[in-house]
Parts: structure tokens; sequence; C-alpha cells
């Protein structure tokens, strides 16, 4: 009688740990309530910052590989999923309208937001064809696969993206 209790609490535990990874794995990009935490605009901007640098640290990984100043192995496809991992946060780091005094985020981003969520799509779609060229492990295409990355950033600096504070 007891050991059944005990298993079918068990049981419980083990289906909601399985259910919290299976919720902290899966990245949501549509905005919700939950999204919507108060944060300042200064550390709205800094998370971007942080997130952008990120972005910026796998690709300069990528692109030794692609010039040929290392050879590609096991980190290349690590770093191509992690670009194409914190790609899909791009939408999440400007779910609210918060632009600080250091921010470069321009009002066109909320007041154009279709437009927004599809530059940052294009980049998803672009970052997912570089971990399909880094599992192939070759640099020529991984090079071609991160020049349509590039022209996704610019997609979207160019339009949202203000000049320089
Ligand atoms: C869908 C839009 C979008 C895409 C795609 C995008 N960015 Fe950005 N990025 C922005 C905006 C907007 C800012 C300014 C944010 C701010 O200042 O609050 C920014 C800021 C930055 C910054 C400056 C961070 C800082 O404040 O010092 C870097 C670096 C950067 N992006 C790199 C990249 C790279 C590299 C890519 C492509 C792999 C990329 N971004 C793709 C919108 C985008």
């Amino acid at each position: 009688m007891r050991s059944k209790y005990f298993k079918g609490l068990a049981g419980l535990a083990l289906g909601g740990m399985a259910f919290f990874a299976y919720q902290s794995f899966a990245v949501n990009t549509s905005v919700t309530a939950a999204d919507m935490m108060t944060v300042s605009a200064e550390e709205a901007h800094e998370t971007r910052e942080g997130a952008m640098k990120a972005i910026g640290g796998h690709l300069k990984a990528l692109g030794a590989v692609a010039k040929g100043e290392m050879a590609p192995d096991a980190g290349t496809v690590v770093h191509a999923e992690s670009l194409a991992a914190m790609s899909h946060t791009v939408k999440l780091l400007f779910a609210q309208e918060l632009i600080s005094d250091k921010s470069r985020a321009k009002p066109e981003i909320w007041s154009d937001w279709a437009g927004f969520s599809k530059a940052a799509d294009d980049l998803s779609m672009a970052t997912a064809a570089v971990v399909e060229a880094a599992k192939g492990g070759d640099p020529a295409a991984i090079g071609a696969a991160l020049g349509d990355v590039g022209k996704a950033c610019g997609g979207c600096h160019k339009p949202y993206r203000g000049p320089e504070k």
C-alpha cells in the first residue's frame, strides 16, 4: 500500500521533470505574457548586447574554418548549432519596446513587428544552412552559408538598428 503510494509519487515527479526538461529546451519565439516581465531599458539593452556578442563569437569561430585558418572538427558543428540556437532568441530579445540611452534599437522594430520578425526568421533559416554545411565539413560550403548569414544580419540592422551612440 505504502510502496504503491510512493511509486505513484515518484512517477509524478519523473513526469514533472521530463515536462520541465522539455519546456526548457523548446524555444517559443512567440511573445507571451510571461515574456513581459519587468526589465529596465538598460537591462534589455545589455541582454541584447550579450546575445549579439555570443552570436558574433560563434561566427568568428566558423569564419576561421571557412578561411582555412582552422580545420573543421566536432567543435565546428557545436558552434554552428549554437549560432542557430541563439538566432532563435532574437525575437524574444525585442519582445518589449524598450530603448535605453545607449540602445540602437529603432522604434520601427515595434511599429513594423511583422517585418522585424521576418528579418529574424531569415537569420534562423540562414543559420540552419550553416549547421548543414558544418556537418558536411566542407570549408567552402561553410563560407557560402556564412555569407548568407551576414546578409541576414545586415537585412535587419539596416532597417531596424540606428546609428552608433
Ligand atoms: C532581426 C534583427 C536582427 C538580426 C537578424 C541581427 N541583429 Fe544584431 N542587432 C539588432 C538590433 C536592433 C541591435 C541594437 C540593439 C540595441 O542597441 O538595443 C543589434 C545590435 C547588434 C550588435 C551590437 C551589440 C552592442 O550593442 O554592442 C552586434 C555586434 C550585432 N547586433 C551583431 C549581429 C550579428 C553578427 C548578426 C547576424 C548573425 C545580427 N546582429 C543579427 C538586430 C538584429
